[in-house]
């Protein structure tokens, strides 16, 4: 058991990589805050987990809006007692070019992506160090590596992400707080089932990733199951890339003999 006896937070827990993730936190013997905007979905999520013997409850919370945050955190403390581990996995897209995209459409997901990492910090922090520390992990995306088309305002919040997980980690790795970002591939949680559901994207979005299928909830959960455990004690300040190859691959495929036929 990773975790026995500490205390984590799973924003967008109520689905996809965070429904995921919580199930497996609480596999590993944490007590699991499942934080959503869609609180009928992480009432679920925790009813799972306790009826299969683990400790979950639900709290609905804004990531974007500060004082739902720190509600967020104060609740976990008076019913859970402490706060060890920061899972602020919740996120959104919103599709746009720079001239197709919505101001309001860039706030929002600047809002929900970025914004949401700041606050999570800000006020967990203070509590994780009443402890001794804590880990923080925060879903950014392998859209943060590269310039994915068409979703400008995502490709730049999780750009965001990754170096605001540096800073983070840079500044309180003396306090005992590690700070670390996944950046996922295409994995296949409810909003990515309906982008696949276009049967070009899905034939792109396969021959993108060299394992040659779409990434499962679990296997993010798997990563991040690690940061937040003793396991990775040495670790902060990382975007740990999980994306079957994608990032790895070149769009040339294998080259061709440079050789002379009369060498080859
Ligand atoms: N699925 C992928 O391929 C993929 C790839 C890279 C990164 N990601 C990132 O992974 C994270 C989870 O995505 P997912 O695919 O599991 O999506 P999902 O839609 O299954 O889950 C996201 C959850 O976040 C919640 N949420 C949205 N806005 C919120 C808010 N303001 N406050 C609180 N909760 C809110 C939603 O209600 C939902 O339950 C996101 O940050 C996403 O950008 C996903």
């Amino acid at each position: 058991m990773l975790l026995n006896n500490k205390v984590a937070i799973v924003t967008g827990g109520g689905s996809g990589i965070g429904e995921a993730t919580s199930e497996r936190f609480a596999r590993e013997g944490a007590a699991v805050v499942i934080a959503d905007l869609r609180m009928r979905k992480a009432e679920a999520v925790a009813a799972g987990i306790n009826e299969t013997g683990g400790h979950a409850i639900a709290v609905e919370v804004d990531v974007s809006e500060p004082q739902s945050v720190a509600a967020l955190i104060d609740t976990t403390v008076d019913r859970m007692g402490r706060l060890d581990v920061l899972f602020s996995n919740a996120g959104t897209l919103r599709p746009g070019t720079v001239v197709e995209l919505d101001v309001d459409d860039w706030d929002l997901v600047m809002g929900v992506n970025v914004r949401s990492v700041y606050l999570g910090g800000k006020y967990a922090i203070p509590v994780m160090l009443e402890t001794g520390g804590g880990s923080i992990i925060n879903t950014a995306s392998i859209s943060g590596l590269h310039g994915d088309g068409g979703a400008v305002s995502y490709a730049a919040s999780k750009a965001a992400v990754i170096n605001l997980t540096r800073a983070m980690s840079t500044d309180h790795a003396a306090e005992g707080i590690r700070v670390n970002a996944i950046c996922p591939g295409t994995i296949e949680t409810p909003p990515v089932q309906r982008m696949m559901a276009d049967p070009a994207a899905l034939a792109a979005n396969l021959k993108a990733h060299s394992i040659g299928r779409l990434g499962r909830p679990e296997e993010i959960a798997n990563a991040a199951v690690w940061l937040a455990s003793d396991e990775s004690s040495f670790v902060t300040g990382e975007a740990i890339v999980v994306d079957g190859g994608l990032r790895a691959q070149s769009p040339l495929g294998r080259l061709a003999d440079p050789r002379p036929e009369h060498l080859r």
